[in-house]
């Protein structure tokens, strides 16, 4: 939260599953929208938060399958473990907080007395979250009276349902909504409260997160009865809280235009940057821009013609190099030959690029340095390299850059055995 110097311009708030990422959709579509809207227009003034039922190892195990962002903030296990910045540091002070009339022994003591909840597995039990399977029609009948013996035992604790089946037992000072009250408390202390917030859900344990005040809320289209039913009772008449038509983080861009907070059309979504002028040009958009024909041209959905050609020569500096990760400077004019080479080399092939955690910084008149996690998922394998890439921009002609230098590193062990494919 500190990466910026001011207060956000919007903070996005977010759960994972079948909110951020859509599992029925392997190419995931939307969730790649997102990511080339938000790094090419917000990833330097706004903060990316994520709330998920999810324990950090499963967390962990959903990234490594899905093009996930790296969050500023990540909110794991139902509001009960808050962890900061890539490293993933965590809040102690929040888990001292939670402390406050809770005793996971006890709870799991009463709650073995119900036969109708199923203890979930180990790795779903954390210090301050115990979760059980409960069939829908058994789980008012379970939940009211386990409250009341809780409290006779001297805790205080929350119930929470989610997905017409997952029962979560917590202290009753954590949650998702309380974790986003903390956060937002701590940003106010350092007088940095983002100017727009968002927050954005499908289910039973989301429903915290809109009663907050002043944030704007979406429950995206296959958002669950149990979130449906809880805005019904709760918070029908507030303008600031939709139901998207869309699904999953298609939903959120929809949300993002509906209450105007800034740019929804995502670069993704223009199929022609000639001919259609975009919202604003940067070299955050630059770079997204570029890495997008880089995809539509290894899938072979842009034509190979002598224009691509040309157009590739003229963005690159003729004297410029690349330092490929494996330590190899190339030219590139080689490099533009490679890559006229594995043109539809991933054709019908699962296979897409995103930039994550993408900075810039002016370092002269018409020059930036740009530095950002470029990573491609191909057939289910994951590699990225922290890359650093010199802009200049042309005096006359400000909206167009020349590529001058471009420098990568292999990330997390991502070096493959076979390097002769890895172009940019
Ligand atoms: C996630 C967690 C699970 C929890 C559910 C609902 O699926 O893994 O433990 O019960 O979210 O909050
Ligand atoms: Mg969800």
């Amino acid at each position: 939260m500190d990466r910026l110097d001011g207060p956000a311009r919007l903070m996005i708030v977010s759960d994972l599953d079948l909110t951020m990422v859509d599992h029925q959709d392997l190419e995931n579509t939307s969730l790649l929208r997102f990511n080339a809207l938000w790094e090419a227009y917000y990833r330097q003034d706004s903060l990316l938060v994520f709330s998920s039922g999810r324990s950090p190892g499963s967390y962990r195990r959903l990234w490594k399958k899905r093009p996930l962002l790296t969050p500023d903030v990540a909110i794991m296990s139902v509001g009960t473990e808050i962890m900061y910045g890539e490293s993933m540091v965590r809040d102690e002070g929040w888990e001292q907080y939670l402390n406050w009339k809770w005793n996971r022994e006890i709870v799991k003591e009463e709650a073995a007395k119900f036969p109708d909840l199923i203890p979930q597995s180990e790795t779903a039990q954390r210090p301050h979250k115990v979760s059980f399977f409960v069939e829908k029609s058994k789980a008012l009948e379970v939940m009211k009276p386990l409250q009341g013996i809780l409290e006779k035992r001297g805790l205080d604790v929350k119930l929470v349902y989610s997905h017409s089946k997952a029962l979560d037992i917590l202290p009753k000072r954590a949650g998702k909504g309380e974790a986003l009250a903390y956060l937002l408390r701590k940003l106010e202390v350092d007088g940095k409260v983002p100017v727009n917030t968002l927050v954005c859900g499908d289910s039973g344990n989301d429903a915290e997160l809109f009663s907050i005040p002043k944030v704007y809320g979406v429950m995206v289209s296959n958002s669950q009865e149990e979130l449906l039913q809880w805005h019904e009772q709760n918070a029908k008449h507030n303008p600031r809280i939709i139901h998207s038509p869309e699904k999953c983080a298609a939903g959120i861009l929809q949300a993002i235009g509906n209450f105007c907070l800034g740019p929804n059309v995502s670069p993704r979504d223009i199929r022609d940057f000639q001919k259609c002028k975009v919202q604003g040009f940067s070299p955050e958009h630059e770079v997204v821009k570029f890495y997008l024909f880089y995809e539509r041209w290894r899938r072979a959905e842009i034509e190979k013609s002598e224009q691509q050609r040309q157009n590739l020569q003229l963005m690159f500096f003729p004297l410029g190099t690349f330092v490929h990760p494996s330590g190899v400077q190339q030219s590139f004019d080689h490099c533009v030959d490679a890559m006229l080479r594995f043109h539809g080399d991933k054709k019908g092939q699962k296979y897409c690029i995103w930039v994550d955690r993408l900075s810039s910084a002016q370092i002269g008149s018409d020059a930036w340095l740009v530095k950002f996690h470029k990573w491609e998922l191909s057939e289910g394998e994951r590699r990225g390299c922290l890359t650093t890439v010199l802009l200049s921009s042309q005096e006359k002609a400000p909206d167009i850059f020349t590529w001058m230098h471009l420098h990568q590193t292999w990330l997390y062990g991502s070096e493959p055995e076979d390097q002769t494919t890895w172009l940019f």
